[in-house]
């Protein structure tokens, strides 16, 4: 997969998958799998690292994972995010963040919002940097958003998620997150643009879908809002596992002679 089969996928109707990775193991794993693409998104400050929200993750915490993701993904194609007000700041800084992530082997960015983006969107793109926008609920703007709600309920909301989402496309972004907007707005949307959208909790009509990692394999039951589905039972596997490892030393059962040099 590369920026431009994006496009192809949206064009042939056929839904991308993605999924947020964040370590070596998790994305060799990810590697030997059918999955279109990987994001390392800045949930890595949640999920990795146990912060309350995503303001937490710098450029560095990115890089670290960004380089891990690339060293274990083989040749799955990478979006890195660029974290809580790196790109707020001069054109040079954001660049240069930017640059960073790239370095540390994404193949694209990701950043949340439209307006005061434009700029830079088309100023990396033109550089050779493929974009992600992310529209709706924008977890970097917690505080002005009032909490994790879903966007788009009114009709100056849904007008304003419209008008960015063009905007987005027209500043040259090759792909879309739309995060927690309702089912028929999110349609509405992916039937505007001719950038594909890839949906988490945006329902059916989005030409992808994102989940955590995490989310997805069930490892984190204190997380269930409504659009998750966990498609693996992973907290349990994982305690089975580590119950079974402690209970086989204790009874003097492993190691066997095999395990033994
Ligand atoms: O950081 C992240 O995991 C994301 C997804 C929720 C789209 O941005």
């Amino acid at each position: 997969m590369n920026s431009l089969e994006f496009y192809q996928k949206k064009v042939n109707q056929e839904k991308i998958t993605m999924v947020t990775c964040y370590d070596y193991t998790s994305a060799r794993i990810l590697s030997g799998t059918s999955i279109d693409c990987l994001l390392v998104g800045d949930s890595a400050a949640m999920t990795m690292h146990g912060f309350k929200d995503t303001l937490s993750a710098t450029i560095e915490m990115m890089c670290f994972h960004t380089a891990a993701v690339r060293r274990g993904a083989g040749n799955k194609f990478i979006i890195g995010d660029l974290p809580f007000l790196s790109y707020r700041k001069s054109l040079s800084k954001n660049v240069s963040d930017a640059q960073k992530l790239m370095q540390a082997g994404a193949h694209a960015v990701k950043l949340e919002g439209a307006t005061g983006n434009l700029s830079f969107i088309h100023h990396l793109t033109e550089s050779g940097v493929p974009v992600m926008g992310h529209l709706g609920l924008t977890p970097q703007f917690i505080h002005t958003l009032g909490g994790y709600k879903v966007q788009g309920k009114t009709e100056e909301s849904a007008k304003r998620i419209r008008e960015d989402a063009l905007q987005l496309q027209e500043a040259g972004c090759f792909a879309l997150v739309l995060e927690c907007i309702p089912n028929t707005i999110a349609k509405e949307i992916t039937q505007l643009l001719s950038i594909p959208t890839i949906g988490i909790g945006a329902g059916l009509f989005t030409d992808g879908q994102v989940l955590v990692f995490q989310d997805l394999l069930g490892l984190n039951l204190d997380f269930k809002p409504k659009f998750v589905k966990f498609f693996a039972n992973g907290h349990e596997q994982f305690k089975k596992g580590i119950e079974a490892y402690v209970d086989s030393v204790k009874a003097g059962e492993f190691p066997q002679h095999e395990h033994c040099h």
